[in-house]
């Protein structure tokens, strides 16, 4: 950190927030709030006069509220730059009651209590995202008692007391009577692997900082007793299974089992609980002098706002959705954008290193180019056709389309568009051609498929990255599946308009299935949202025209369930065999009748 602090060529902007982001990539517009200090950090020298003299004591955040701090304070000992700043919510100030203690000592003359936030606007390439996590709050679920007793902690509250910059000084001490505890309890999985507690993912970091804690314990106050609680140990990195073993060798004991609940002596402080040990199947009483809980980690919860500003895409674990799992792991779905760290996934100090690194050389290789390929897929706009409604900038994931509606015309910027088509779809008015998939080689290949023996096909509308691939997958592993399935390709299952649906059952289709991406997994952001929206408005005007909307099906398909595509195409088949020709014949007389009106008044107007 000091490194990148001192470093001619990185500008570093603490105390700042992303107030908005525009452009794409190589000319991202970057608009950042830098946050008023009260403390000029370009003159203040850290000589800490002005906190002795501040009145104002408050909770210190980075000691977990185990210490305190000042108005005025540094926010962390290695903090950079190595400046102070007030926190005005906490500072007396000048006024009502008269203070300015802190300018009255300061030498340098840095504080400026008439000091405002700073609004800045960059000029940005590329853009890595870092914003890391928020830690399980275990007031959620008070069973273990950390609301109640004093000596239940968490696991950050741990490493404050042990670490030597901590408010102990690195003295393990128990914060109901400051004495030593002797026997601690660990639990694990506070928070995590348990959907009640709103988290069912492994939050990764959790057993080996656990087995470190028991470790340093075990080194500095040899006397002391651990016990650590789990589900599973899950210790999977370099090195980590000998760490694990040399903490039981150590004399840590390792219990499987979670406790159900945990209660305090008043006369001692001392806590009990009673767990069921899964390995002897025995039930256990416990007494620790003190607890600590191993909470898990979350998604930021203010992770919402960058995601908007850069069109991000989360997971269903609401960590940050990276382009491509193996193949683009730190890459974000919108170009230029890059993720580093636990904002995509929970994960340790290396592993952060690793994405951060790679991250840093992928912007740095876009850099260098100094010119960006665009995708061969992309969208052209006519804008004699346009009528500058509006419909395809609302649906484009990147927001790489803006609309001028007083000239009736829109606009692309290629470099930000990946080529979904979900506009394409969207037009209402033609006017939007994507290339390589256009709608007239779409309709070609419809039209293609059912020019005979319409009623034993089933159309099949799959997207590239998913269903498509899923095909593949089950044809690779040699899973045969009916004949009747006949795939057209999408680059995803936004592209699939609402035409190209009806005009399949206008040409005699029994069953049309559109298959793309589980939510979530979407390879452009979230446009499959928007298949969905549009499956709904088909499905509606189907039964409105007395046509079963069973068959029209929706299905989501991931490029590694073969047998899930493979079971999906029997399934269709067996709908399609129960499809009558009568409801074939119907359906092709009333959505012919209703294009050949719909295109009648188009000729008209
Ligand atoms: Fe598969 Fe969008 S890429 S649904």
């Amino acid at each position: 950190m000091m490194d990148a602090g001192r470093h001619p060529l990185i500008k570093l902007m603490s105390y700042s927030e992303i107030e908005d982001v525009n452009g794409y990539v190589g000319n991202f517009k970057v608009t950042v709030r830098k946050k008023a200090r009260y403390v000029d950090e370009t003159v203040c020298n850290s000589c800490g006069e002005c906190e002795k003299v501040c009145p104002a004591i408050h909770p210190d955040e980075f000691q977990m509220g185990l210490a305190t701090r000042k108005a005025v304070h540094l926010p962390f000992p290695q903090a950079v730059p190595s400046a102070y700043l007030i926190n005005m919510e906490n500072c007396l100030g000048t006024n009502p009651i008269a203070c300015g203690k802190c300018a009255e000592v300061c030498e340098k003359n840095a504080i400026n209590y008439d000091m405002q936030d700073e609004i800045v606007v960059l000029d940005i390439g590329a853009i890595v995202v870092a914003t890391g996590i928020d830690v399980y709050d275990p007031t959620q679920q008070d069973e273990y008692g950390y609301t109640r007793f004093q000596n239940v902690i968490t696991s950050m509250e741990f490493e404050r007391l042990i670490c030597a910059g901590g408010p102990t000084v690195g003295h393990l001490v128990r914060p109901g009577d400051h004495t030593t505890p002797l026997r601690i309890g660990f639990i694990q999985c506070v928070g995590s692997r348990s959907l009640r507690d709103g988290a069912g993912f492994c939050s990764n970091i959790c057993c080996m900082n656990t087995v470190k804690d028991t470790l340093l314990i075990r080194d500095h106050y040899p006397d002391a007793e651990c016990s650590v609680f789990y589900i599973d140990i899950r210790a999977f990195g370099k090195g980590f299974e000998d760490l694990y073993d040399k903490s039981r060798e150590a004399g840590v004991k390792y219990i499987r089992g979670i406790p159900g609940e945990i209660t305090e002596d008043p006369a001692t402080g001392n806590l009990r609980m009673v767990v069921e040990n899964t390995t002897t199947r025995s039930i256990e009483e416990h007494e620790f002098d003190m607890i600590v809980l191993s909470v898990g980690v979350r998604p930021r919860a203010d992770g919402g706002d960058i995601r908007r500003h850069l069109t991000l895409s989360q997971t269903s674990d609401g960590f940050l959705m990276e382009a491509h799992p193996k193949l683009k792991p730190v890459d974000a779905p919108t170009r230029g954008v890059y993720i580093a760290g636990c904002a995509e996934a929970p994960k340790d100090v290396k592993e952060s290193v690793t994405q951060a690194s790679a991250a840093a050389a992928r912007a740095g290789v876009l850099l260098n180019a100094g010119k960006v390929t665009v995708e061969a897929i992309t969208c052209t706009i006519d804008n004699d056709l346009c009528h500058g409604c509006g419909a395809c900038e609302k649906v484009c994931p990147y927001g790489a389309i803006t609309v001028d509606k007083g000239a009736k015309t829109a606009a692309v910027v290629e470099a930000a568009c990946a080529g979904c088509g979900t506009c394409g779809s969207a037009c209402r008015f033609d006017a939007i051609t994507m290339r390589h998939f256009t709608d007239a080689q779409i309709v070609a290949q419809v039209d293609a498929l059912l020019a005979e023996r319409q009623s034993g096909k089933v159309i099949v509308f799959a997207c590239n990255w998913c269903s498509y691939a899923g095909g593949d997958t089950a044809g690779t592993s040699r899973m045969l599946y009916p004949a009747s399935n006949r795939l057209i390709r999408t680059m995803c299952s936004g592209r699939i308009s609402e035409e190209f649906v009806l005009r399949a059952f206008r040409k005699g289709a029994p069953i049309v299935l559109v298959s793309g991406c589980h939510f979530a997994d979407c390879h452009y952001i979230d446009a499959n949202r928007q298949t969905v929206k549009r499956v709904y408005r088909l499905w509606k005007q189907l039964e409105k025209l007395g046509i079963r909307t069973e068959r029209l099906q929706l299905e989501w398909i991931s490029a590694a369930e073969g047998p899930k595509f493979q079971k999906t195409m029997r399934e269709m088949e067996e709908l399609r065999a129960q499809v009558t020709q009568e409801e074939i014949d119907h359906t092709v007389k009333v959505l012919t009748e209703q294009f050949e009106k719909r295109r009648l008044k188009k000729v008209r107007s």
